[in-house]
Parts: structure tokens; sequence; C-alpha cells
């Protein structure tokens, strides 16, 4: 089944477009990694997705729900870690938590439970009790992961959730996003890290310019690298050069 459809989804600020007639489809139970340059579009398409910027044209479907008809149901069956991350900075991280769950209606004890539990594997339980606003980028960004998972939804929308995240902890990120997938949930990640692409993702978009230059399984990505680096394959798409027979 189709967990999220991009529909031609087209963002002008003004005279400048953005996001360009993007189309994709991921399925329900994988990692779909969203991948480009600074600027390229990507937090401007998630932020359509999960219903926060209307698009000037085309719409997202999440679960067959269309966020331009029904963006309160979309956003229930989603949680997301935004770019500027949205924690509260005069909330506690543990507040910043519960006050989330309380919104998201979740039952005290799970509540409580997942709190403790995301607190200790992300290495914040130290912090439990500090005010988001004196922690560091990283502990935020753990925050902000750890709210996005809170009530384990359907659909993870993640924008670079490995960013400024030191190596053990990101180690922690990517193995929970593995084993969301795994459970049957559906995450979809912008990143610039081509190793957590991957190792990650099962399958990969690349844009640039507002624009889909590719969209494959990783395996299909690379099979076109051959025995080149992974690097310089997303490099010539990026720059709209064809690579193999594929593209
Ligand atoms: N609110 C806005 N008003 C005007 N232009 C915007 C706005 N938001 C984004 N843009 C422009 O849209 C383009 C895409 O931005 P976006 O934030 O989606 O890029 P990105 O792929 O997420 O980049 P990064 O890797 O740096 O996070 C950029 O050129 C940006 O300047
Ligand atoms: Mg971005």
């Amino acid at each position: 089944m189709v967990a999220v459809e991009a529909i031609s989804l087209t963002k002008a600020f003004g005279d400048f477009l953005a996001v360009r007639d993007l189309s994709f489809k991921v399925e329900e139970g994988s990692v779909f990694g969203l991948l480009g340059p600074n600027g390229a579009g990507k937090t401007t398409t998630l932020r359509m997705i999960y219903g926060v910027l209307r698009p000037t044209s085309g719409t997202a479907r999440v679960m067959g729900v269309d966020v331009r008809e029904n963006p309160l149901e979309v956003k229930r069956m989603m949680g997301v870690l935004p770019e500027d991350t949205g924690v509260y900075p005069r909330l506690t991280a543990e507040e910043n938590l519960i006050y989330f769950g309380k919104l998201r209606g979740m039952e005290e004890g799970r509540l409580r439970r997942r709190v403790d539990k995301l607190l200790d594997i992300l290495d914040l339980s130290e912090k439990r009790f500090v005010i988001a606003d004196k922690l560091s980028r990283g502990q935020k960004q753990k925050l902000a992961f750890a709210r996005a998972i809170l009530d384990e939804p359907p659909v993870l929308l993640l924008d670079e959730p490995t960013l400024g995240v030191d190596v053990m902890s990101a180690r922690e990120i990517r193995r929970m996003i593995g084993e969301y997938a795994s459970s049957g949930r559906t995450v979809i990640l912008s990143t610039h890290n081509m190793w957590e692409v991957e190792r990650l993702c099962d399958r990969i978009a690349i844009i640039s310019e507002g624009t889909l230059r590719y969209e494959g399984s990783r395996e299909d990505l690379e099979r076109l690298a051959g025995e080149k680096e992974f690097e310089d394959i997303f490099v010539r798409l990026v720059r709209g050069e064809t690579v193999g027979k594929a593209v």
C-alpha cells in the first residue's frame, strides 16, 4: 500500500519556483530519502506534505487522505521533525514530550513509559529537567526526534534527523528509523549524509532546483554507480547529467 503520495507538488514564493511538479510514492513500511543540495526544495516539500505550507498547485496524500482537504487528519497520522526542531524553549525536555503526548491524546501510563524510554535511549535523561533553551544544538535535535516518534504514528517526516547529533546518538536514531519501517510504518527523511542514504533508505529521490532528478531503489542507484562512489553519481544527477541507461 502507498503510505504517502506527492502529486505534482509545486511551490512558488513570488516568482521563484522552489518546488516544481514533484511526484513520488512512498510504500508503507519503507524508508524514503530526499537528497539534494542546499536550497533544492527538500524542506519545502516536507512542509507541504505535513500541511504547514500550502502548495501553489498539486497536493499530497497520506494514507489516502488529501492534505489540502483534510489537514488535521493528516497531521494526526504523522510525527514530524521540522528543520528548526520546533521545541518549546521554556519547557524542560520532559515537559516538551509530556505536553506533546497529551496533545496527541496519549494515555498517561504509556506516555510516561515512552518518555522514560526515549530520554534514556537518546542519552537525554540527565537533561530531563533542563529547559530546552539551555540544551545544545544536538540535544534539541534529539528531543525533537523523540517528540516525532513519541506516539508511534503511522508516518514519520524527518528533516535531517541526525544533523548535529553525535556518533553514538546518530547510530541510535538510524537504528530506530530502520526498526520503525520494519514494524510496518513509514519514514520520509531528508539528509545530506550519503552514508545514511546508502544504509537506511529503501528508495531515494534526488532533487535539485526544485526538480526531481532521480527516483529509485537503493539497489538501482548502486547499480548505476557501479564501481564509482555513490557521491560521484549524486553530483552528476544533481547537475542533470545522465547516468547509465536507467536515467
Ligand atoms: N518562505 C520562503 N520564502 C521565500 N523563499 C523560500 C521560502 N522558503 C524557502 N524558500 C526558498 O526555496 C528554496 C528551497 O528551500 P528549502 O528550504 O526547501 O531547501 P532545502 O532543500 O531544504 O535546503 P537545505 O538542504 O539547505 O535545508 C530555497 O531557494 C529557499 O531560499
Ligand atoms: Mg532543508
